[in-house]
């Protein structure tokens, strides 16, 4: 037992069965001032108000009906902190060899990710580092990202595959993601993205096919199936062919839609009953319509329209015509080298003019949605992991995007633990 006491803000609390926030609600989060909060058994066993904590009760006898035990619990002194859920990152290309900062270069000197990528740059270019790269080493250069992540605050991770592009180096990526899976304390949600480019040596139609039979496989390892449905990438014809394979394996879509124009990607994700469709930020009515009543979550990824220069997502469109909102970071090498989901909070704020109760709840609850996570993470829940973040003293919600450089975190909790 972990008693986390003289909380100055504790944010984030959602009662349980809520597993998104739609419209009006995204504005909405439960706050309790002056508080603690209490882990058992890597969960949030209870919180409260300071002013009501029981105290001096036998050693080891639970208080009912709180469920707070006695003076042998562990206590951290808050300091006044802030206590709030670790962030949910759903959508991430964090599993790659190397770096691209040649393409960074030529994008400095004007060329657009459509350029870079027309001249065998961008996610083929990865590919091949990915393919000189042992599975041991791979694994390490991705570890450290992870580490990196949770480090700033992240508990709950979706890894994708999509820089292998023939069967056996996709499954190579989607071994590194497994190993990852089981060897870190944040939860890792896993994303076979076969079709993210069309790999060397193939036609299209070739391409699409190899990853259409190779689904058997790659269902053994993920939990989603992802099309980079956009110009210049696949079809919708290519998307719906992939996403039945999928779900012929069990496999539930999470889509990368309209980034680089208006793809159709949306309505064809909503017709497959996709999780999440990811990216948006080029999106108009129709796409609003195609998701209204629907179980997917919409979900945008300012780190990437900040890095490529492209516009943002119409989030507050979105939250007007009811819908709910999800943020991540899509860390990848190409358009968005960044997993800093405080830095993404932020970009939703300044840039999207979410307020901050909104950018939480798309970074936490409707993220941990978007990984198919919200019923054990992404909320203050009694029963949900205490996967949660510590502030320094002073800090509050609106102080987090708006000072959003300075260092605030004190202890990042995932599983109940203190990350070392
Ligand atoms: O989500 N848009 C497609 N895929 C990634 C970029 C991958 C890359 O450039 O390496 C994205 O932005
Ligand atoms: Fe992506």
């Amino acid at each position: 037992m972990i008693l986390i006491k003289n909380i100055g803000e504790l944010v984030g609390i959602v009662p349980a069965g809520v597993l998104r926030k739609q419209g009006a609600e995204m504005a909405e989060t439960g706050v309790l001032r002056d508080a603690w909060l209490a882990i058992e058994d890597g969960k949030i066993k209870a919180f409260g108000k300071m002013a009501d904590l029981p105290v001096g009760k036998p050693v080891g006898e639970p208080v009912e009906p709180t469920g707070i035990p006695g003076p042998d619990r562990e206590s951290i002194d808050a300091q006044g902190g802030m206590v709030l859920p670790a962030f949910c990152d759903s959508h991430t290309h964090i599993v790659y060899a190397g770096s691209r900062d040649g393409e960074f270069l030529d994008k400095i000197n004007g060329l657009s990710y459509e350029e870079i990528a027309a001249r065998g740059g961008g996610i083929l270019n990865s590919s091949d580092l990915l393919h000189e790269t042992s599975e041991d080493e791979l694994y390490e250069q991705s570890m450290a990202r992870v580490r990196e992540m949770m480090g700033k605050g992240t508990g709950a991770i979706e890894i994708k595959s999509g820089y292998g592009l023939n069967p056996a180096d996709e499954l190579k990526m989607l071994r590194v993601i497994r190993r990852i899976k089981e060897s870190v304390p944040a939860l890792v949600r896993v994303t076979f993205l076969g079709a993210h480019a069309v790999g060397r040596g193939y036609t299209h139609e070739e391409y699409v096919q190899a990853m259409v039979d190779m689904m058997p496989q790659a269902a053994e390892y993920a939990d989603f199936v992802d099309v980079f449905c956009d110009e210049g990438f696949f079809t919708v014809e290519d998307t719906d062919r992939l996403l039945a394979a999928g779900a012929a394996c069990g496999l539930r879509p999470k889509i990368h839609a309209n980034e680089l124009a208006v793809s159709g990607g949306v309505q064809v994700g909503v017709r497959h009953g996709a999780l999440s469709v990811d990216h948006l930020e080029r999106t108009g009515d129709a796409e609003i319509e195609a998701l209204q009543g629907s179980e997917t979550m919409p979900t945008m990824l300012p780190g990437s329209s900040f890095f490529l220069g492209i516009p943002f997502g119409r989030a507050k469109e979105f939250i007007g015509a009811g819908l709910g909102v999800a943020l991540a970071s899509d860390y990848n090498p190409g358009s968005s080298p960044s997993g800093d989901m405080r830095f993404v909070m932020a970009l939703g704020c300044i840039r999207m003019r979410l307020t901050p109760v909104q950018a939480l709840n798309a970074c936490t609850l409707n993220s941990a949605y978007a990984m198919g996570l919200s019923d054990i993470t992404g909320s203050i829940t009694p029963g949900k992991r205490a996967d949660l973040l510590l502030t320094r003293p002073g800090w509050t919600l609106t102080k987090l995007p708006y000072l959003y450089q300075t260092p605030f975190l004190r202890t990042v909790f995932l599983g109940g633990q203190p990350l070392e």
